[in-house]
Formats: structure tokens, sequence, C-alpha cells
């Protein structure tokens, strides 16, 4: 039970975000069902590429979450207009009067999203010309956009470093470019994409990512007229067309969030039936829900997940690129995995700093130390470089109530796991961030039975 007057649950779960503190009685197992939105990480991009259409388009199911009124927020400091649509979850983006926008304004909305990097392509071909801010977005790591510049390049554009940000221009235009990544990265394939398909000639990207939120924004892409094939050997092709039409889509669901609310459901033996959850795109990480001791009925509408009773089962995971354990599954897993009898090892290969959320359960008595080595067999760039990227989780251990901060936005989710899992009251702070990316989560937390108050 928890004591939120209506009122106050309704400004929190519309806002989601003046909520900065939560209070949680740990120790309830989460019970109910909770609907998923769209993937935060593909209408964010879905929404930058309806620039390139000469239409309006329509992107249906987007999730209420601070991470999309960012990009709200720049697409319309651009001149798009950007209007909600009949229904619940979706927007109309009209672009015809896109313009050049001031720096500051930019950089007033960039806020901490990474996103602005991806708005070059389009706005070089619609604009002839793009600022880019210096980029936010979770301190997990360097997060550099070595890549992106380099791909920018290549299609022709000329980069200028700032001191405030980086100013593009491409005067000639730009053409088709052969471009090699050294590393299967989402957003360097996204900007390919975004860039070539109204790009003069054929691109030809080596070594891309094809995670599912690729290849619905290549579904996207086709749907206004481009042309683009991906081949067996994650080469994708794309041939430059002359124009793109708006498009109207309904965006593939959020697996982040679907394996966020599943490690919850096992961590607090509950039982979750998360709507619009589906299996195709969540193999792998049913797979080792189930190695851990989870269980799961597959339904037409969504996914159960479930705590079958039991122990819980120790695990070798190693992160990777899709179709591997997806990075961002693996910050909520952990709390399961403290509790599990006997010693797991996650083995983060896709970003070299993204154990930071441990120091908080180590403090609650979770039993885990992150090393420099790589604790795997998977090819990693982090080895022998002094990164911590490694986390061996001896358990079980039983987790108290502690006051902890939010540092990112999947540790962050971890972190509320944590609290719900722990015996006693946990304060969890700076929860804002939460909101980035899990639409009202405070109003699933309520429909699930936790027990908590908000310290607005
Ligand atoms: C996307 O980030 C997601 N974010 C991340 O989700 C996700 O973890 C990541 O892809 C991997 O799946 C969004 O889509 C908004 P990358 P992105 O480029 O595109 C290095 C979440 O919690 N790299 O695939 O930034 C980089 O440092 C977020 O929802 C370069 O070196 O990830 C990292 O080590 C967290 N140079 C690796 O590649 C570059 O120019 C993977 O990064 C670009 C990336």
């Amino acid at each position: 039970m928890n004591t939120l007057g209506q009122d106050a649950k309704n400004h929190a779960t519309a806002v989601g975000l003046n909520v900065d503190r939560i209070t949680i009685n740990g120790g309830k197992p989460l019970v109910g069902r909770i609907e998923l939105k769209g993937a935060k990480n593909l209408v964010t991009k879905a929404m930058v590429a309806a620039i390139l259409g000469d239409t309006p388009s329509v992107l249906k199911d987007v999730p209420n979450i601070s991470d999309v009124r960012i990009v709200r927020g720049l697409l319309e400091v651009h001149g798009v207009t950007v209007t909600d649509g009949p229904v619940e979850g979706e927007l109309i983006l009209d672009p015809s009067a896109v313009e050049t926008a001031h720096m500051a304004d930019i950089d007033a909305h960039a806020g901490s999203s990474r996103i602005p990097i991806l708005f070059c392509g389009p706005l070089l071909h619609r604009l002839g010309e793009a600022f880019i801010p210096d980029l936010g977005g979770c301190r997990i790591g360097d997060r550099p956009i070595d890549y992106h510049l380099e791909v920018l390049r290549n299609f022709g554009a000329i980069v200028e470093k700032l001191p405030s940000g980086i100013r593009m221009s491409a005067p000639d235009g730009l053409h088709g470019a052969k471009v090699a990544l050294p590393y299967p990265s989402v957003g360097a394939t996204e900007q390919v994409l975004l860039t070539a398909v109204l790009a003069d000639g054929i691109t030809e990207l080596s070594g891309a990512a094809i995670e599912p939120e690729i290849m619905d924004l290549i579904n996207i892409l086709q749907k206004m007229g481009a042309i683009i094939t991906v081949d067996t050997d994650r080469v994708i092709r794309i041939e430059g067309v002359d124009k793109l039409d708006g498009y109207t889509h309904r965006a593939l669901f959020d697996r982040n969030e679907a394996a966020s609310w599943a490690a919850a459901a096992l961590a607090t033996e509950g039982d979750i039936f998360v709507g619009g959850a589906r299996q195709a795109e969540m193999l792998t990480f049913l797979n080792v829900f189930r190695k851990v001791g989870g269980d799961f009925d597959i339904a037409e509408d969504g996914i159960r997940f479930f705590h079958p009773g039991g122990d819980l089962k120790p695990v070798i995971i190693e992160t990777d690129v899709h179709p591997g354990f997806m990075t961002d599954w693996q910050q909520p897993l952990v709390v399961a995995l403290s509790k599990a009898k006997g010693v797991s090892i996650v083995h983060e290969t896709v970003y070299e700093q993204r154990f930071g959320f441990v120091d908080a359960l180590v403090e609650m008595g979770a039993s885990i130390e992150v090393h420099k080595e790589c604790l795997g067999s998977a090819a990693c760039r982090f080895g022998q470089r002094n990164f911590k990227h490694s986390a061996v989780i001896s358990g079980p251990s039983r987790l108290t109530g502690a006051d902890i901060e939010v540092p990112d936005l999947r540790g962050g989710f971890s972190h509320l796991i944590a609290a719900l899992t722990a015996d006693g009251r946990s304060t969890v702070s700076n929860v804002g961030i939460i909101a980035r990316g899990y639409e009202n989560f405070i109003t699933k937390l309520e429909l699930l039975g936790a027990d908590f108050e908000l310290d607005a």
C-alpha cells in the first residue's frame, strides 16, 4: 500500500519529472499487469527521420518520457511542427517549415540527450548545415562520437569544431559512401541510414548494428521511399533517392523496459504481465531469465514474467550487440543475481564503465566485485585498459534498505529493484533520471503493489 494521494499521484504520474525522491518499503512481491509503449531507442530516431520527408509523418505508441520531450523540443526549434494526434501516444510531425536553429536554442533543448548528433544528416540534406552542442547521455563511459563524424565526412560534410559544439555544412550536397564501422555502433549505423537515404548514389555500410530498433528504423525509412538492403554479413546497402515522403508507423515495443520489469518480478519473487512484449526480440533475454530460475508465459498480447519458487541460480553473462545479451539488460538483472545461490559473472563488452550502479547494491549488502580483466571469452575492447568492466556477484545476499542515488537510467532502475527487494526502508533519490526512459514508472509501481511514498 502506498500513501500517495490521488491528486499527487496524478501529478507525479503526468509529469514524472518533479519527483526527485521515492521512499520504498521493500520485501513485497510485484504482482500485476503493465503496458509497454514504443521503444525509447527507436521512437527518438523515428522522430528525427520525419525531417527527411516532404510530407508530415505519424508515429504511434510514443511513450511519455523525457527523452521524447527533448527530441520534440529540438525538432520544434528547427521549425518542425509536432502535434499530439487524436489517440494517446500518437505524434504528428510536419517538417515542411524546417529551418536552421539558433545554437543557443539547440543547446538549451539538447539537455542530457545524445540524439542531437543524429539531426546532422537530415538537416544537411534539408538546409545544407547543422549545429551540434556538446552531447550528454548517461555517464556510462566516454560516449565518443568519432564514428559519427567520420561517417558524415565520408558523405562529404565539412565538420568544424567550435568552442560550444560542432558546426557542419555540405555546400555541394551529400554523396553515397563506403563505410566500415570499427564496432557495430547503434548510433553510427543510424547516422549512416539517416544520411544515406537522400545522398547521391550508393552507400555500403559494413560492420553495421542490426538491433531490432535499427531494423524498425529501416522499416520506417522504407515506408518513406528509401531503398535499403540488409545482408547476412551485417552489410547494409542504401541506394540514395531524390525524395522521401512522410510515414505512418507504430513503433516497436521497448525491449529494455520489458527486461527491466521482468528482472523486477524475479528479484521481488513476483509475477508481472508485460503487455506488448514480444518473444522474437527478447529470445536471448528469455534464455538467461530461465537459466537464472525465472519462468515466463508467451501470450499473444505480451509476456508474463514470474518467479516460480525455488532458489535462483548463478549464470555467466557476456553482453554483446544483437542478437547477443543487450548491455541495457544487465543492470536490472544484477539484483536478482545477488540473490542467486552461487557466483555469477557479468562481462560488459559494450561499454567500458557500466558498473557504477553496483556501489549502492554493495552498500545494501550485495557481494559484488568489479574487475578490469575480461572475465569471459567474448571479444572485448576493454581488456587491460584499466576499465572495471567485469563483475563477480556472489550470493545469496540479503539486501538491507539504504539511502541511494540514481546514477544513470538503467542503473537507476536497478536501484529501484534493490529497494523493492531489500528488508526495510530505502530512499532512492534523483529518480527523475528514470523518467527519461520509463513512462509513468511511478504509476506502474503503484499498479504492481509496491509500498512507497513520494518526496516531491
Ligand atoms: C544506443 O546507444 C542506445 N541509446 C543505448 O541505450 C544502448 O546501450 C547502445 O545503443 C548499445 O545497444 C540510444 O539508442 C539512445 P553505440 P549508442 O554507438 O548508439 C562506442 C539506454 O539505456 N562508440 O552502439 O550511443 C561507444 O563508446 C542506452 O537506453 C564509439 O567509440 O551506443 C560504446 O562503447 C544506454 N564511437 C560502443 O561504441 C562512436 O562514435 C557502443 O555504442 C560511437 C560509439
